[in-house]
Protein backbone atom coordinates (compact mmCIF):
# COMPACT_ATOMS: atom_id res chain seq x y z
CA UNK A 1 0.00 0.00 0.00
CA UNK A 2 1.54 3.06 -1.35
CA UNK A 3 2.25 5.36 1.80
CA UNK A 4 0.24 8.65 2.58
CA UNK A 5 2.51 11.53 3.10
CA UNK A 6 2.60 14.64 4.91
CA UNK A 7 4.88 18.05 4.99
CA UNK A 8 5.36 20.46 7.30
CA UNK A 9 5.97 23.57 6.74
CA UNK A 10 5.66 25.12 3.17
CA UNK A 11 8.77 27.66 2.38
CA UNK A 12 11.07 27.03 -0.25
CA UNK A 13 12.09 23.33 0.62
CA UNK A 14 8.39 22.23 2.04
CA UNK A 15 6.53 23.69 -0.99
CA UNK A 16 9.01 21.73 -3.67
CA UNK A 17 9.08 18.55 -1.32
CA UNK A 18 5.28 18.10 -1.31
CA UNK A 19 4.87 19.28 -5.06
CA UNK A 20 7.61 16.74 -5.99
CA UNK A 21 6.29 13.64 -3.73
CA UNK A 22 3.15 14.33 -5.11
CA UNK A 23 4.38 14.35 -8.82
CA UNK A 24 5.87 10.95 -8.15
CA UNK A 25 2.18 9.86 -7.80
CA UNK A 26 1.33 10.07 -3.39
CA UNK A 27 -1.08 11.86 -1.67
CA UNK A 28 0.21 14.61 -0.08
CA UNK A 29 -0.96 16.78 2.48
CA UNK A 30 1.07 20.08 3.44
CA UNK A 31 0.54 22.15 6.22
CA UNK A 32 1.56 25.84 7.48
CA UNK A 33 0.39 27.80 10.07
CA UNK A 34 0.52 30.33 7.95
CA UNK A 35 -3.19 30.39 6.80
CA UNK A 36 -2.93 32.89 3.76
CA UNK A 37 0.39 31.33 2.60
CA UNK A 38 -2.16 27.84 2.55
CA UNK A 39 -5.05 29.61 1.31
CA UNK A 40 -2.50 30.76 -2.19
CA UNK A 41 -1.01 27.06 -2.44
CA UNK A 42 -4.90 25.86 -2.52
CA UNK A 43 -5.50 28.38 -5.47
CA UNK A 44 -2.34 27.12 -7.56
CA UNK A 45 -0.50 30.30 -6.24
CA UNK A 46 3.13 29.68 -5.73
CA UNK A 47 4.47 32.48 -2.76
CA UNK A 48 7.95 31.78 -4.74
CA UNK A 49 9.56 32.25 -7.72
CA UNK A 50 11.06 28.71 -8.50
CA UNK A 51 11.12 27.57 -12.20
CA UNK A 52 8.95 24.73 -12.88
CA UNK A 53 7.16 24.51 -9.31
CA UNK A 54 3.93 25.99 -9.98
CA UNK A 55 3.16 24.02 -12.73
CA UNK A 56 4.02 21.19 -10.77
CA UNK A 57 1.89 22.34 -8.21
CA UNK A 58 -1.13 22.89 -10.37
CA UNK A 59 -0.70 19.59 -11.67
CA UNK A 60 -1.17 17.84 -8.72
CA UNK A 61 -3.91 20.10 -7.41
CA UNK A 62 -6.10 19.25 -10.04
CA UNK A 63 -5.24 15.49 -9.83
CA UNK A 64 -6.14 15.68 -6.31
CA UNK A 65 -2.94 14.55 -4.81
CA UNK A 66 -1.93 17.71 -3.38
CA UNK A 67 -3.73 19.45 -0.60
CA UNK A 68 -3.35 22.37 1.71
CA UNK A 69 -4.00 22.73 5.73
CA UNK A 70 -3.12 24.40 8.46
CA UNK A 71 -4.82 21.59 11.21
CA UNK A 72 -2.38 19.34 12.78
CA UNK A 73 -5.15 17.19 13.77
CA UNK A 74 -5.98 16.76 9.65
CA UNK A 75 -1.97 16.09 9.30
CA UNK A 76 -1.68 13.51 12.10
CA UNK A 77 -4.94 11.57 10.80
CA UNK A 78 -3.71 11.56 7.39
CA UNK A 79 0.08 10.96 7.10
CA UNK A 80 2.31 7.47 7.21
CA UNK A 81 5.31 9.42 7.00
CA UNK A 82 5.72 13.27 7.74
CA UNK A 83 8.17 15.25 6.36
CA UNK A 84 9.31 18.49 8.32
CA UNK A 85 10.58 21.13 6.09
CA UNK A 86 10.66 24.40 8.45
CA UNK A 87 13.44 26.97 8.75
CA UNK A 88 16.41 27.23 11.07
CA UNK A 89 17.42 30.35 10.98
CA UNK A 90 20.41 32.17 12.36
CA UNK A 91 19.84 33.13 15.72
CA UNK A 92 19.09 36.94 16.81
CA UNK A 93 21.90 36.82 19.61
CA UNK A 94 24.45 34.95 18.05
CA UNK A 95 25.24 32.26 14.90
CA UNK A 96 23.46 29.38 16.43
CA UNK A 97 20.48 27.97 14.46
CA UNK A 98 17.20 28.72 15.84
CA UNK A 99 15.46 25.26 16.06
CA UNK A 100 12.28 26.80 17.71
CA UNK A 101 10.02 25.97 14.74
CA UNK A 102 11.19 22.73 14.25
CA UNK A 103 10.41 22.43 17.93
CA UNK A 104 6.94 23.74 17.66
CA UNK A 105 5.96 21.49 15.08
CA UNK A 106 7.46 18.15 17.23
CA UNK A 107 5.11 19.85 20.39
CA UNK A 108 1.46 19.94 18.15
CA UNK A 109 2.08 17.01 16.02
CA UNK A 110 2.95 14.08 18.36
CA UNK A 111 0.30 14.60 21.20
CA UNK A 112 -2.13 14.33 18.28
CA UNK A 113 -0.56 11.12 16.22
CA UNK A 114 -2.53 7.99 16.74
CA UNK A 115 -1.24 5.34 14.87
CA UNK A 116 2.07 4.24 13.83
CA UNK A 117 4.30 6.88 11.08
CA UNK A 118 7.26 7.53 10.71
CA UNK A 119 8.41 11.20 11.13
CA UNK A 120 11.10 12.73 9.24
CA UNK A 121 13.30 15.96 9.27
CA UNK A 122 14.46 17.48 6.08
CA UNK A 123 15.56 20.84 8.06
CA UNK A 124 19.37 21.96 8.23
CA UNK A 125 20.06 21.54 12.06
CA UNK A 126 22.65 21.57 14.47
CA UNK A 127 24.33 18.15 15.19
CA UNK A 128 22.27 16.44 17.73
CA UNK A 129 19.06 18.30 17.25
CA UNK A 130 17.72 14.82 16.01
CA UNK A 131 18.88 12.87 18.90
CA UNK A 132 16.80 15.47 21.02
CA UNK A 133 13.53 15.54 18.94
CA UNK A 134 13.56 12.13 18.22
CA UNK A 135 13.74 11.68 22.50
CA UNK A 136 11.01 14.19 22.92
CA UNK A 137 8.63 12.66 19.78
CA UNK A 138 8.22 9.55 21.22
CA UNK A 139 7.47 11.30 24.92
CA UNK A 140 4.92 13.80 23.68
CA UNK A 141 2.94 11.26 21.67
CA UNK A 142 0.74 9.32 23.05
CA UNK A 143 1.12 5.95 25.04
CA UNK A 144 1.37 2.79 22.72
CA UNK A 145 1.45 4.85 19.45
CA UNK A 146 4.55 3.27 17.73
CA UNK A 147 6.19 6.51 16.35
CA UNK A 148 9.97 6.80 15.40
CA UNK A 149 12.19 9.84 14.53
CA UNK A 150 14.70 9.83 10.72
CA UNK A 151 16.59 12.49 9.77
CA UNK A 152 17.08 13.02 5.92
CA UNK A 153 18.69 16.12 5.14
CA UNK A 154 17.90 18.25 1.42
CA UNK A 155 20.10 19.42 -0.47
CA UNK A 156 18.02 21.29 -3.45
CA UNK A 157 19.37 24.93 -4.25
CA UNK A 158 17.09 27.84 -5.07
CA UNK A 159 16.32 27.86 -8.91
CA UNK A 160 16.62 23.59 -9.26
CA UNK A 161 14.74 22.82 -6.72
CA UNK A 162 12.17 20.55 -8.82
CA UNK A 163 15.19 19.16 -11.03
CA UNK A 164 17.53 18.39 -7.68
CA UNK A 165 14.32 17.33 -5.58
CA UNK A 166 13.35 14.34 -8.44
CA UNK A 167 16.98 13.82 -9.82
CA UNK A 168 18.95 14.09 -6.68
CA UNK A 169 22.87 13.47 -6.10
CA UNK A 170 22.47 11.03 -3.19
CA UNK A 171 19.93 10.18 -0.59
CA UNK A 172 20.79 10.41 2.74
CA UNK A 173 18.92 8.76 5.63
CA UNK A 174 19.81 8.68 9.12
CA UNK A 175 18.23 6.16 10.94
CA UNK A 176 17.51 4.15 13.93
CA UNK A 177 15.71 1.44 12.86
CA UNK A 178 15.88 -1.19 9.98
CA UNK A 179 12.02 -0.21 9.25
CA UNK A 180 12.27 3.42 9.11
CA UNK A 181 15.00 3.00 6.36
CA UNK A 182 12.55 0.52 4.67
CA UNK A 183 9.78 2.52 4.69
CA UNK A 184 12.33 5.91 3.46
CA UNK A 185 13.47 3.65 0.51
CA UNK A 186 9.85 2.51 -0.34
CA UNK A 187 9.33 6.19 -0.70
CA UNK A 188 12.02 7.45 -2.31
CA UNK A 189 12.19 4.33 -4.63
CA UNK A 190 10.36 6.12 -7.85
CA UNK A 191 13.55 8.47 -7.90
CA UNK A 192 15.07 5.20 -9.63
CA UNK A 193 18.93 4.32 -9.51
CA UNK A 194 20.15 7.27 -6.90
CA UNK A 195 22.91 6.71 -4.49
CA UNK A 196 21.92 6.00 -0.93
CA UNK A 197 23.61 6.40 2.24
CA UNK A 198 22.57 5.09 5.16
CA UNK A 199 24.02 6.37 8.69
CA UNK A 200 22.74 7.71 12.19
CA UNK A 201 21.53 10.64 12.99
CA UNK A 202 24.49 12.89 13.57
CA UNK A 203 26.47 11.81 10.73
CA UNK A 204 23.23 12.37 8.65
CA UNK A 205 23.08 15.96 10.06
CA UNK A 206 26.76 16.57 9.71
CA UNK A 207 26.51 15.57 5.63
CA UNK A 208 24.64 18.63 5.26
CA UNK A 209 26.59 21.00 7.48
CA UNK A 210 29.87 19.52 5.55
CA UNK A 211 28.35 20.07 2.53
CA UNK A 212 27.51 23.67 2.72
CA UNK A 213 30.93 24.06 4.38
CA UNK A 214 32.76 22.60 1.61
CA UNK A 215 30.88 24.60 -1.26
CA UNK A 216 31.42 28.00 0.97
CA UNK A 217 35.14 27.47 0.77
CA UNK A 218 35.46 26.40 -2.60
CA UNK A 219 33.86 29.91 -3.49
CA UNK A 220 35.72 31.61 -1.04
CA UNK A 221 38.85 29.84 -2.10
CA UNK A 222 38.18 31.44 -5.83
CA UNK A 223 37.27 34.86 -4.26
CA UNK A 224 40.62 35.01 -2.51
CA UNK A 225 42.06 33.87 -5.72
CA UNK A 226 40.51 37.16 -7.26
CA UNK A 227 42.17 39.16 -4.36
CA UNK A 228 45.83 38.05 -5.02
CA UNK A 229 45.25 37.97 -8.83
CA UNK A 230 43.85 41.95 -8.04
CA UNK A 231 47.13 42.80 -6.43
CA UNK A 232 49.31 40.65 -8.63
CA UNK A 233 47.71 41.66 -12.17
CA UNK A 234 46.22 38.72 -13.03
CA UNK A 235 43.03 37.52 -14.27
CA UNK A 236 40.62 35.27 -12.07
CA UNK A 237 38.35 34.02 -15.03
CA UNK A 238 41.49 32.76 -16.85
CA UNK A 239 43.01 31.38 -13.00
CA UNK A 240 39.46 29.55 -12.60
CA UNK A 241 39.12 27.98 -16.17
CA UNK A 242 42.67 26.60 -16.10
CA UNK A 243 41.89 24.82 -12.50
CA UNK A 244 38.54 23.97 -13.78
CA UNK A 245 40.32 21.08 -16.16
CA UNK A 246 41.82 19.65 -13.30
CA UNK A 247 39.06 16.74 -12.15
CA UNK A 248 40.13 16.63 -9.06
CA UNK A 249 39.43 20.47 -8.82
CA UNK A 250 36.12 20.69 -11.45
CA UNK A 251 34.72 23.47 -12.44
CA UNK A 252 31.63 23.44 -10.93
CA UNK A 253 31.13 26.05 -7.77
CA UNK A 254 34.40 28.26 -8.80
CA UNK A 255 32.72 30.96 -9.85
CA UNK A 256 34.52 33.82 -8.66
CA UNK A 257 32.57 37.22 -7.52
CA UNK A 258 31.00 38.77 -5.19
CA UNK A 259 30.19 35.95 -3.37
CA UNK A 260 27.94 33.87 -2.08
CA UNK A 261 24.30 34.75 0.23
CA UNK A 262 21.07 33.42 0.41
CA UNK A 263 19.11 31.42 3.15
CA UNK A 264 21.64 28.89 3.28
CA UNK A 265 25.06 29.19 2.98
CA UNK A 266 26.06 32.15 4.99
CA UNK A 267 23.63 30.93 8.03
CA UNK A 268 24.78 27.25 7.39
CA UNK A 269 28.28 27.79 7.92
CA UNK A 270 28.15 30.27 11.19
CA UNK A 271 25.77 27.66 12.35
CA UNK A 272 28.19 25.36 12.12
CA UNK A 273 30.95 26.87 13.47
CA UNK A 274 28.42 28.03 16.56
CA UNK A 275 27.76 24.16 16.88
CA UNK A 276 31.17 22.66 16.40
CA UNK A 277 32.74 25.00 19.10
CA UNK A 278 30.22 23.94 21.55
CA UNK A 279 31.10 20.36 21.23
CA UNK A 280 34.97 21.81 21.53
CA UNK A 281 36.14 21.49 17.95
CA UNK A 282 36.58 25.15 17.35
CA UNK A 283 39.84 24.47 15.75
CA UNK A 284 38.65 22.40 13.10
CA UNK A 285 36.46 25.07 12.11
CA UNK A 286 38.24 27.84 12.90
CA UNK A 287 39.04 28.11 8.89
CA UNK A 288 35.67 28.77 7.92
CA UNK A 289 35.46 31.96 9.97
CA UNK A 290 38.45 33.14 7.46
CA UNK A 291 35.98 31.55 4.54
CA UNK A 292 33.31 34.12 6.03
CA UNK A 293 35.57 37.11 5.99
CA UNK A 294 36.60 36.66 2.68
CA UNK A 295 33.13 36.50 1.48
CA UNK A 296 32.12 39.41 3.14
CA UNK A 297 35.21 41.49 1.61
CA UNK A 298 33.88 40.91 -1.48
CA UNK A 299 31.36 43.05 -1.22
CA UNK A 300 33.10 45.88 0.54
CA UNK A 301 35.50 45.54 -2.67
CA UNK A 302 32.72 46.22 -4.56
CA UNK A 303 31.44 49.23 -3.13
CA UNK A 304 35.23 50.26 -2.95
CA UNK A 305 35.41 49.61 -7.02
CA UNK A 306 32.44 51.54 -7.88
CA UNK A 307 33.10 54.86 -5.50
CA UNK A 308 36.26 55.15 -7.30
CA UNK A 309 34.60 54.73 -10.76
CA UNK A 310 32.49 57.54 -9.34
CA UNK A 311 35.46 60.02 -8.59
CA UNK A 312 35.96 59.27 -4.86
CA UNK A 313 32.62 59.79 -3.69
CA UNK A 314 29.36 58.37 -4.05
CA UNK A 315 27.75 62.09 -2.63
CA UNK A 316 25.63 63.55 -5.17
CA UNK A 317 26.52 60.19 -7.72
CA UNK A 318 23.78 58.26 -9.44
CA UNK A 319 24.36 54.04 -8.89
CA UNK A 320 22.52 51.32 -10.74
CA UNK A 321 22.15 47.98 -9.36
CA UNK A 322 21.38 44.96 -11.27
CA UNK A 323 20.25 42.35 -9.55
CA UNK A 324 18.38 42.06 -6.20
CA UNK A 325 18.46 38.30 -5.89
CA UNK A 326 20.94 36.43 -4.05
CA UNK A 327 21.42 34.68 -7.65
CA UNK A 328 19.61 34.41 -11.07
CA UNK A 329 16.27 32.48 -11.12
CA UNK A 330 14.97 33.16 -7.57
CA UNK A 331 13.58 35.61 -5.78
CA UNK A 332 14.96 35.22 -2.75
CA UNK A 333 16.90 38.34 -1.19
CA UNK A 334 17.79 36.77 1.95
CA UNK A 335 21.56 38.28 2.64
CA UNK A 336 21.32 39.30 -1.20
CA UNK A 337 25.12 40.35 -1.90
CA UNK A 338 23.73 42.58 -4.15
CA UNK A 339 21.38 44.28 -1.97
CA UNK A 340 23.50 44.65 0.57
CA UNK A 341 26.09 46.64 -1.71
CA UNK A 342 23.22 48.70 -2.85
CA UNK A 343 22.40 49.91 0.85
CA UNK A 344 26.11 50.12 1.43
CA UNK A 345 26.21 52.60 -1.38
CA UNK A 346 23.53 54.77 0.12
CA UNK A 347 24.59 54.85 3.46
CA UNK A 348 27.55 56.70 1.92
CA UNK A 349 25.28 59.02 0.26
CA UNK A 350 25.02 57.94 -3.64
CA UNK A 351 21.20 57.77 -4.66
CA UNK A 352 21.31 53.96 -5.53
CA UNK A 353 18.26 52.47 -8.27
CA UNK A 354 18.06 48.67 -8.09
CA UNK A 355 16.26 46.49 -10.65
CA UNK A 356 15.92 42.47 -10.97
CA UNK A 357 13.74 40.61 -13.80
CA UNK A 358 11.86 38.78 -9.82
CA UNK A 359 13.01 39.50 -6.96
CA UNK A 360 11.44 43.40 -7.21
CA UNK A 361 8.63 43.11 -4.56
CA UNK A 362 10.76 41.48 -2.10
CA UNK A 363 13.63 43.88 -2.21
CA UNK A 364 11.29 47.20 -2.20
CA UNK A 365 9.23 45.32 0.93
CA UNK A 366 12.53 44.89 2.66
CA UNK A 367 14.40 48.23 1.99
CA UNK A 368 11.89 50.81 1.03
CA UNK A 369 14.42 53.50 1.04
CA UNK A 370 16.03 52.10 -2.02
CA UNK A 371 15.03 53.25 -5.55
CA UNK A 372 13.37 50.82 -7.98
CA UNK A 373 13.38 50.50 -11.44
CA UNK A 374 11.28 48.63 -13.73
CA UNK A 375 14.05 47.68 -16.30
CA UNK A 376 17.91 47.63 -16.59
CA UNK A 377 17.67 50.74 -18.99
CA UNK A 378 15.78 52.71 -16.50
CA UNK A 379 17.50 51.72 -13.75
CA UNK A 380 20.40 53.29 -15.84
CA UNK A 381 19.17 56.58 -16.70
CA UNK A 382 21.32 59.08 -14.99
CA UNK A 383 23.86 56.88 -13.66
CA UNK A 384 27.53 57.39 -12.61
CA UNK A 385 27.86 53.73 -12.33
CA UNK A 386 26.49 50.31 -13.23
CA UNK A 387 26.98 47.86 -11.01
CA UNK A 388 26.30 44.23 -12.04
CA UNK A 389 25.86 41.90 -8.95
CA UNK A 390 23.12 38.72 -9.65
CA UNK A 391 24.20 37.28 -13.16
CA UNK A 392 20.79 36.93 -14.62
CA UNK A 393 21.19 36.01 -18.39
CA UNK A 394 19.38 39.18 -19.64
CA UNK A 395 22.03 41.51 -17.98
CA UNK A 396 25.25 39.13 -19.25
CA UNK A 397 23.53 40.13 -22.78
CA UNK A 398 23.36 43.87 -22.12
CA UNK A 399 24.57 46.11 -25.19
CA UNK A 400 26.54 48.31 -24.07
CA UNK A 401 26.16 50.81 -26.61
CA UNK A 402 22.71 50.66 -25.76
CA UNK A 403 23.04 51.50 -22.18
CA UNK A 404 25.71 54.07 -23.38
CA UNK A 405 22.37 55.84 -24.05
CA UNK A 406 21.02 56.38 -21.28
CA UNK A 407 23.87 56.82 -18.41
CA UNK A 408 25.71 59.97 -17.34
CA UNK A 409 28.90 58.38 -17.16
CA UNK A 410 30.20 55.15 -18.50
CA UNK A 411 31.74 53.12 -15.79
CA UNK A 412 30.50 49.42 -15.09
CA UNK A 413 31.43 46.96 -12.27
CA UNK A 414 31.18 43.28 -13.04
CA UNK A 415 30.52 42.05 -9.96
CA UNK A 416 29.80 38.17 -11.43
CA UNK A 417 32.52 38.46 -14.18
CA UNK A 418 29.98 37.91 -16.90
CA UNK A 419 30.52 40.84 -18.78
CA UNK A 420 32.80 40.86 -22.15
CA UNK A 421 35.23 43.30 -20.86
CA UNK A 422 36.66 44.37 -24.31
CA UNK A 423 33.08 44.78 -25.96
CA UNK A 424 32.23 46.96 -22.90
CA UNK A 425 35.72 49.14 -23.32
CA UNK A 426 35.74 48.93 -26.83
CA UNK A 427 31.82 50.71 -26.45
CA UNK A 428 33.63 53.70 -24.40
CA UNK A 429 33.00 52.36 -20.88
CA UNK A 430 35.52 52.14 -18.14
CA UNK A 431 35.35 48.21 -17.12
CA UNK A 432 36.44 46.79 -13.37
CA UNK A 433 36.15 43.76 -11.94
CA UNK A 434 36.43 41.86 -9.18
CA UNK A 435 39.99 39.33 -9.45
CA UNK A 436 40.92 41.16 -13.09
CA UNK A 437 43.26 43.49 -14.36
C1 LIG B 1 22.90 26.06 -1.32
C2 LIG B 1 23.48 24.68 -1.64
O1 LIG B 1 23.97 24.65 -2.99
C3 LIG B 1 22.42 23.61 -1.46
O2 LIG B 1 22.97 22.33 -1.71
C4 LIG B 1 21.90 23.69 -0.06
O3 LIG B 1 20.86 22.74 0.12
C5 LIG B 1 21.38 25.08 0.25
O4 LIG B 1 22.38 26.05 -0.01
P1 LIG B 1 21.36 27.81 -2.64
O5 LIG B 1 21.55 28.70 -1.46
O6 LIG B 1 20.01 27.64 -3.21
O7 LIG B 1 21.88 26.33 -2.28
O8 LIG B 1 22.25 28.40 -3.81
P2 LIG B 1 23.63 28.09 -4.53
O9 LIG B 1 23.39 27.85 -5.94
O10 LIG B 1 24.41 27.07 -3.80
O11 LIG B 1 24.37 29.51 -4.40
C6 LIG B 1 24.68 30.07 -3.13
C7 LIG B 1 25.40 31.37 -3.31
O12 LIG B 1 26.72 31.16 -3.79
C8 LIG B 1 24.75 32.34 -4.31
O13 LIG B 1 24.77 33.65 -3.78
C9 LIG B 1 25.63 32.22 -5.53
O14 LIG B 1 25.61 33.40 -6.30
C10 LIG B 1 26.98 31.97 -4.91
N1 LIG B 1 27.91 31.25 -5.79
C11 LIG B 1 27.65 29.97 -6.18
C12 LIG B 1 29.09 31.86 -6.20
O15 LIG B 1 29.37 33.02 -5.85
N2 LIG B 1 29.96 31.17 -7.00
C13 LIG B 1 29.72 29.90 -7.41
O16 LIG B 1 30.55 29.34 -8.12
C14 LIG B 1 28.52 29.28 -6.99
Amino acid sequence: MPYRLTVLGTGYLGATHAACMAELGFDVLALDVDERKIERLRRGDLPIHEPGLEELLKRNLAAGRLRFTTSYEEVARFGDVHFICVGTPQRSDGYAADTSYLDAVVDSLAPLLDRECLVVGKSTVPVGTAERIAEKLVRLAPAGVQVELAWNPEFLREGHAVQDTLRPDRIVLGVASERAEKILREVYAPLGDVPIVVTDYATAELVKSAANAFLATKISFINAMAEVCEAAGADVTQLARALSYDERIGGRYLNPGVGFGGGCLPKDIRAFMARATELGADRAVAFLQEVDAINQRRRTRVVELARELAGGTFEGRRAAVLGAAFKPHSDDIRDSPALDVAVRIARLGGTVTVYDPVALDNARAAYPDLEYAESALEAARGADVVLLLTEWPEFAALDPDELSTVVRERNIVDGRLVLDAEAWRSAGWTYRALGRP
